[in-house]
């Protein structure tokens, strides 16, 4: 039977089995998804600790219970590894490794490489491979296909490859891996069909498109779509304070026209692992082809710009009571990069941070979802772990900066009990008293 209906009939009776490479915030989810498809997967990581605490069937991601981890291992249909080698016995490999920016603000794109040649390593004819990272248009073509095909084996023809970029919303009960639409792009048509059937297998709805650098571009478009429009009301948010006019009620009032606007809200800049990256995977192939993308750059510039402006508004808050920063006791509320998540990877909760003990405040922290502050590439932070809760803890602290808005925290007991509230997520909307002590940044 040729390579390609042997895999075909694999996906359609479930015995195919799948390969996630990379099992951290997306590959883990996917790997979930897949198994509760009916399929067993196979979860590949480099992170040896990671695959220890697997195997002992304890998760390291929040909305991913440990003892679904410790059934699907011992029913072994979840069968985590560090084995490259092993790689050879998946039918199917989905690729979810990181891709960052270098220090030079370029893609980083080692990660998917030394993938793709650990792959290519064990690769074997009648496997699929589908890339999952977030990239520039041309990745699986340019980079990933030459790595893979080196070996002699043909795509298209022994193995089949394509494209399928995450659309992971961490945090949001409502869209778990299962129910958001996939799209895919195959390198050919028999590499498209395989990755649409295995796909169909698990998600509610595939979407095939024409090629992989469509897949990669569509996920790209969809990150740029919202840092742009996120820029747009954090600048608004800026001039709108200025005349006195309060950003987010501005935004309540426009979400009501029922066509042609999407809300989206400010807050104290971007963080996650997408947003502040992809675009300048974007820019970067611009570059290249020597054409500016002013939108993307400026986009940039704007978020980047809101951490300065909320330590301004620290600045006037402790003014107007008569303080400096230098000396007093700030409280930070959030290290997440957005609500409900215990992920603060490129998180401006950072940012804030660094510029406040720069300015000499004596800064403290809470996060329920963040015990202990980590240490992060770009920041040096001095250790901290979270602080409990207390009325005596925010009655003790000149300013409370609320950075995330947790569903977690009760505002009216915070803003009961905190002498000065900045709040930058507009958190405390729905509190009654104490609205003289809030300051909206
Ligand atoms: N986190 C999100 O919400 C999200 C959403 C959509 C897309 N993405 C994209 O998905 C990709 C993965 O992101 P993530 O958030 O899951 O990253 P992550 O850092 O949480 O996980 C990546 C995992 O890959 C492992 N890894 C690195 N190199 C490896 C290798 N050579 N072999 C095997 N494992 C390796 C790491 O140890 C880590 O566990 C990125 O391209 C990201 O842009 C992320």
């Amino acid at each position: 039977m040729p390579d390609s209906l042997a895999l075909a009939d694999a996906i359609r009776s479930q015995t195919a089995k799948v390969g996630i490479v990379g099992l951290g915030y997306v590959g883990l989810p996917l790997a979930r998804t897949f198994i509760e498809a009916g399929f067993t997967a196979m979860g590949f990581d480099v992170d040896a600790e990671k695959i220890r605490r697997l195997l002992a069937g304890e998760s390291y991601i929040a909305h991913i219970p440990s003892p679904w981890i410790a059934s699907c291992v011992a029913a072994g249909t979840f069968i985590p590894t560090s084995d490259m080698a092993r790689l050879a016995e998946a039918d199917a490999i989905l690729i979810c490794v990181p891709t960052p920016l270098s220090e030079s603000r370029d893609p980083d794109l080692s990660y998917v490489e030394s993938t793709a040649r650990q792959v290519a390593a064990a690769l074997r004819p009648g496997q699929l491979v589908v890339l999952e990272s977030t990239t520039y248009p041309g990745t699986t073509r340019d980079v990933v296909l030459p790595i893979l095909s080196a070996g002699g084996l043909v795509a298209g023809k022994d193995y089949f490859l394509a494209y399928s970029p995450e659309r992971e919303d961490p945090g949001n009960a409502d869209f778990s891996t299962t129910r958001i639409p996939k799209v895919v792009g195959g390198i050919d048509s028999q590499s498209l069909e395989l990755a649409v059937a295995l796909y169909s297998q698990a998600v509610v709805q595939v979407v095939p498109v024409a090629s992989p650098e469509i897949a990669e571009a569509c996920k790209i478009l969809e990150n740029t779509y919202r840092a742009v429009n996120i820029a747009l009301v954090n600048e608004l948010k800026v001039l709108l304070d200025r005349m006195n006019v309060d950003v987010w009620e501005v935004i309540r009032a426009a979400a009501t026209k029922p066509f042609g606007f999407q809300a989206f809200y400010p807050g104290p800049g971007l963080g996650g692992h997408c947003i502040p990256i992809d675009p300048f995977y974007l820019s970067w192939v611009a570059r290249k082809l020597e054409m500016p993308t002013r939108f993307i750059e400026l986009a940039g510039e704007i978020n980047a710009s809101m951490p300065h402006y909320v330590i301004a508004k620290v600045v006037d808050a402790l003014n107007e009571a008569g303080k400096p920063v230098r000396g007093s006791k700030i409280a930070m509320l959030g290290v997440a990069y957005k609500k409900d998540v215990d992920d603060p990877r490129e998180s401006p909760s950072f940012k804030l941070m660094e510029l406040l003990l720069a300015r000499g405040a004596k800064l403290t922290y809470n996060d329920p979802h963040i015990p202990t502050l980590p240490s992060m590439r770009h920041y040096d932070l001095p250790p901290m772990k979270s602080q409990e809760l207390t009325a005596q803890y925010l009655a003790a602290q000149d300013c409370v900066l609320i950075a995330t808005d947790h569903t977690a925290y009760d505002w009216s007991f915070i803003a009961k009990n905190a002498r000065l509230l900045v709040d930058t997520r507009n958190a405390t909307r729905g509190v009654k008293e104490h609205r003289e002590r809030i300051h909206k940044a």
